[in-house]
């Protein structure tokens, strides 16, 4: 039975990955870390539970002891590390904890990784180290081109500089002392569970609710997007049979304008709910992001290669797919949005 220490999986990729896996693999201990931030939530992972292959912990990837003892109680094979903060607008505002958690935390387990894996100067056979790392890491890409593995880090938000520095860290475990590992780096995600504080769920939300919908600038930012599932059959895929210390981009050559997103789920919604109300005119240009990236684009040339994957959902499906588990619901995004979730959207809106 093959022994996973899966992190940050009660947030929207991780617990979209519990389900792929659990449905994948028959044979597998999946234990799963999370510090339940403002981002994890338990009922993101109602479906697995009863589910003896899924262990949640409560906790923190920076705590040493806390990992070092599941260390010792599991004996993983392979670590996959999902947990961040990962959301752009708020490390413009709050950037400490990015490091804190992307760049400490990562170090912390890597160092986790290699005490529990390297003993007496030998590395236990089988293992892998899993870094989930993000496109964002590469910078930004004018009208032209696309991001490949080779492609030098240049990244510009403080999120993006602190994925960056913990993919930095990952290849120097493995250069300065073998630790067995592979990085992926994937383009913006969408699908269910995904927390409001991103540019689809809330659109949709505001949207269903009448609210005015903020595009920053133009409206011409350009993402690559990837349905979330077809995130984690690579993921999957990597972790199985990617060559060690290397790096795999993933996405699926679906690049869009962000202004075309939100007319997509406007034109969607009209429809789907028969409402007036929902129309062009709730868009509003907003002041633009600081630093904002101009164009994300991957090459998925070498994943697709050397392990065979390839996206199974194009947007178009994927996107009525989102937009229907939205609708379906109404409770997962009432729970998530009480709380403090008014006031982050206060503060964060209220001068742009
Ligand atoms: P998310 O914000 O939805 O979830 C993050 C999860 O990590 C939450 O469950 C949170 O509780 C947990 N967490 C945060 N700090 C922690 C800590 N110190 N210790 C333990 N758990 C902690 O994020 P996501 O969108 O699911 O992204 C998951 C990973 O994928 C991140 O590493 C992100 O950088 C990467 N990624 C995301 C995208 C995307 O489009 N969302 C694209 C490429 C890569
Ligand atoms: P986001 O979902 O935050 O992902 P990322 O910044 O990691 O790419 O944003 C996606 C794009 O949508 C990005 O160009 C910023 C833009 N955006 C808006 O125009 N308005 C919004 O309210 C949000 C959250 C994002």
């Amino acid at each position: 039975m093959k022994k996973y220490l899966i992190t940050g999986c009660a947030g929207f990729i991780g617990s979209n990955f519990v389900y792929y896996m659990l449905n994948k693999h028959e044979d597998i201990q999946l234990v799963n870390l999370d510090k339940l931030t403002y981002a994890g939530n338990l009922e993101n992972l109602k479906g697995a539970e009863g589910d003896a292959r899924h262990i949640f912990v409560q906790g923190d990837i920076c705590d040493r002891e806390l990992v070092q003892g599941l260390f010792a109680e599991y004996d993983f094979d392979c670590v996959i590390n999902f947990a961040a903060e990962s959301h752009v607008d708020r490390s413009i505002t709050n950037p400490e904890i990015f490091v804190a958690t992307n760049v400490m935390g990562t170090v912390n387990l890597l160092q986790c990784a290699k005490d529990a894996w390297l003993q007496n100067g030998q590395w236990a056979p089988g293992k892998k180290y899993l870094q989930v790392s993000t496109d964002e890491v590469y910078g930004s890409l004018g009208a032209e081109g696309y991001f490949t593995e080779a492609t030098p880090l240049c990244p510009h938000s403080p999120y993006s500089s602190s994925k960056a520095s913990a993919d930095f860290f990952v290849m120097a475990y493995h250069d300065t002392y073998g630790l067995p590992v592979n990085i992926t780096r994937c383009s913006n995600n969408y699908g269910p569970y995904q927390f409001p504080e991103k540019l689809i769920p809330l659109m949709i939300n505001n949207a269903k609710q009448h609210k005015s919908l903020p595009v920053y600038g133009d409206g011409m930012n350009v993402r690559d997007w990837l349905y979330v599932e077809d995130h984690c059959k690579a993921i999957d895929m990597v972790a199985e049979a990617g060559r060690d210390g290397e790096v795999y981009n993933v996405g699926g050559h679906n690049e869009r304008p962000n202004i075309f997103i939100v007319e997509t789920i406007l034109a969607q919604l009209h429809e789907r709910l028969a409402d007036e109300a929902i129309g062009e005119n709730l868009i509003r240009h907003v002041a633009d992001r600081l630093g904002h990236d101009r164009r994300y684009g991957i090459d998925p040339a070498k994943i697709r290669r050397e392990l065979g994957w390839y996206p199974e959902t194009s947007f178009e499906v994927g996107i009525v797919k989102t937009i229907d588990w939205y609708l379906a619901h109404e409770d997962w995004m009432e729970n998530v949005t009480s709380g403090n979730y008014q006031k982050y959207y206060d503060e964060m809106y209220k001068n742009k």
